[in-house]
Order: C-alpha cells, then sequence, then structure tokens
C-alpha cells in the first residue's frame, strides 16, 4: 500500500506555461542530485517526489520548495512485482513525460522499465559500463583506473545499461579513499544530471536505431583529460 506523506497542491517553479514537460523523481535517500535538479530552475515541472523510504531526506528538500513529496515503502509489499506496481500506479497519477532515478536504490522490475521507454533516466557513480552495480568507486580504486566519473543514460532492464546521454571523467588522485574519489564524482554527478534533464525539457534527445543517443546542438568536446598529468 502506498503511503502518502504530503499532498502539497502547490507546484515547481516551471509549472505554468504550455508544453512544459513533466518529471517525477524517485530517490532513495540524501536527495543531493534532487537538490542539484532544483537548483538548477529546469524548463519543467517537477510534480512529484517518490521515494521507497519514507525516511529519505530527499523528501524533506522537495516539501521545502513545495513539491509533492511521497513515500511507497517497499517493506510494505510481498514481491517485488506487487511494489513496482504499486510505484508505477503513484507515478502513473502524475501523468509525467519523464521519470529521473536520483539515487534510487531498488532493482526495478523488467515490466516496470518498459512502461517508461525512452522517458526514464538513472545517474550512475561511474563510466559505464565500468563498474555497475554497488560500490563503484572502490571497484575504480581496486582496479586501478586513473579515471572514472558518471553517467547520465535511458533505463533499459538490464541493470545499469541503456543508451548513454552524457559522461563526466574526473582523475583519480594517488591519495584517494572511495569518500573523497565519491565526493569529486558527486560534483560532476551534479552538472550533467540537470543538463540530461534539460536537454529532454528542450526534446533534444533521440535514441538512433543501432541504440546511441544523439544530443542535438551540442559540439564534442576535443581536449583530453589525462591523468596523471606531466607538465614538460
Ligand atoms: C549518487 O551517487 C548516485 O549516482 C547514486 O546514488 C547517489 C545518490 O545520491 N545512484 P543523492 O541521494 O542524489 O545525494
Amino acid at each position: 500500500m502506498a503511503h502518502r506523506h504530503d499532498s502539497s497542491p502547490r507546484r515547481g517553479p516551471a509549472a505554468n506555461g504550455r508544453g512544459v514537460k513533466k518529471i517525477v523523481v524517485l530517490i532513495s535517500g540524501r536527495g543531493s542530485n534532487l537538490q542539484a535538479i532544483l537548483d538548477a530552475a529546469l524548463p519543467v515541472e517537477i510534480a512529484a517526489v517518490i521515494s521507497n523510504n519514507p525516511a529519505a531526506a530527499g523528501l524533506e528538500i522537495a516539501r521545502r520548495h513545495g513539491i509533492v513529496a511521497e513515500a511507497v515503502d517497499h517493506r510494505a509489499f510481498s514481491s517485488r512485482e506487487a511494489f513496482d506496481d504499486a510505484l508505477a500506479a503513484r507515478i502513473d497519477h502524475f501523468t509525467p513525460d519523464l521519470v529521473v532515478l536520483a539515487g534510487f536504490l531498488r532493482i526495478l522490475t523488467d515490466a516496470f522499465v518498459q512502461r517508461y521507454p525512452a522517458r526514464m533516466m538513472n545517474i550512475h557513480p561511474s563510466l559505464l559500463p565500468a563498474f555497475p552495480g554497488l560500490g563503484t568507486h572502490r571497484q575504480a580504486l581496486a582496479e586501478g583506473v586513473t579515471i572514472h566519473g558518471c553517467t547520465v543514460h535511458f533505463v533499459t532492464p538490464l541493470l545499469d545499461h541503456g543508451p548513454v546521454i552524457v559522461q563526466a571523467a574526473v582523475p583519480v588522485l594517488p591519495d584517494d579513499t572511495p569518500e573523497t574519489l565519491a565526493l569529486r564524482v558527486l560534483a560532476q554527478e551534479h552538472i550533467i544530471y540537470p543538463q540530461a534533464i534539460r536537454w529532454f525539457a528542450e526534446d533534444r534527445l533521440s535514441i538512433g536505431p543501432g541504440g546511441g543517443v544523439t544530443v542535438h546542438g551540442t559540439t564534442a568536446a576535443l581536449s583530453a583529460l589525462l591523468s596523471p598529468w606531466e607538465i614538460q
């Protein structure tokens, strides 16, 4: 059963105007990516923020911004399918154009993912396809890579796969711990996730027949990140 914790009727700052896309953001925890999305003042209406965890700090962030914040507690359901059905019902209530997974730590069923083809995005703290799953910063350090980063991608049934929209790379420094590396990556997450949503809002994303994403109107970045770097 879904628990509604707040149903404030106020809408996000971009709720006015014709043709503004609606998004629903799914979170599980602190909500720093949600905060970055809010801070970016995107041309979208954030119709609701939904968490599987009623104690998620991100729900409070949403409420402070006057956005509907709800929990659908996965522990109240006997199966993954039942939870996903209840979650989908709450999402669909808001008729979003885009579902944004922002630190949503539940594995979703194929049936759920297939409800939102090319209209559900995720952010993952690695340069996919490297390091899918959890513990990405620890994995990066264990592998000894010198460049790490984050990826925004459309969600497909295979976990942490799906068409890549944008990636950001950061150097791995000799003294890094998983925590320091996570902070460096997180700063980039807060840049690229709002950017990807903006592109969606502006109808600038398309997925080609081969499954690759084109971002219309952008230019290729021609600089290289070398890590380590030596000044000659
Ligand atoms: C982020 O690192 C995101 O990439 C990962 O979970 C973390 C969520 O952080 N999927 P927050 O809740 O957005 O602060």
